[in-house]
C-alpha cells in the first residue's frame, strides 16, 4: 500500500469479502455459513504491507430470476461474474477506494455480466507447492490523498 509517490502507508484499513466455494456471499445464506465467513478487516503495517488468508473465490451468477434475467436473455448474455475479491480501502487524509480485484486466468473476465473488469484489477493467484496454503495473491493498492468520501 502506498501513494501516488510510492511511500509505504501504514495504518491503511482494508475491508474485503468474497463468495465461499460455492459462489454464495455469507448473507445469502444465513443458517449455512457462519456469520461474517470469507469477511476481515485488515490494517496495514509500518512497511505498507498486508497480508490475509483466505480462500481462492468463485465465479457466480447474479440473480437471473427477474427482470434482469429477461434483459440478460434478451441480450444473448449469460449471468455469470468472473471470481473476485470486494475491498474497501482507507485511510484518514486519503481518498477511499472502493472496488474489487478480479481472479487472473477466470473464464469470464471478458464476459462480466455487470461489466466490472479493468485490466487494472485483476490480481495473479500463483499455486504455492506444500503447505496448507494452496494459492498466492499479491495487489498492491496505491492511494490518491484528499479527503475520504
Ligand atoms: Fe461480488
Amino acid at each position: 500500500m502506498t501513494d501516488l509517490e510510492g511511500t509505504p502507508l501504514e495504518g491503511v484499513r482494508i475491508d474485503v469479502w468474497s463468495d465461499n466455494e460455492d459462489g454464495f456471499y455469507d448473507v445469502q445464506q444465513p443458517g449455512v455459513q457462519p456469520r461474517h465467513n470469507n469477511r476481515g478487516v485488515f490494517v496495514t503495517g509500518p512497511d505498507g504491507r498486508y497480508w490475509f488468508k483466505g480462500i481462492k473465490p468463485v465465479s457466480y451468477p447474479i440473480p437471473d430470476d427477474g427482470p434482469v434475467g429477461q434483459m440478460l436473455g434478451h441480450l444473448g448474455r449469460h449471468p455469470f461474474r468472473p471470481a473476485h475479491m470486494h475491498f474497501i480501502v482507507s485511510r484518514e487524509g486519503f481518498e477511499t477506494v472502493v472496488t474489487h480485484t478480479f481472479v487472473a486466468g477466470d473464464d469470464y473476465l471478458q464476459s462480466d455480466a455487470v461489466f466490472g473488469v479493468k485490466q487494472s484489477l485483476i490480481a495473479p493467484f500463483e499455486p504455492v507447492v506444500g503447505g496448507d496454503t494452496k494459492w498466492r495473491s499479491t495487489f498492491d493498492f496505491v492511494l490518491n490523498r484528499g479527503e475520504a468520501q
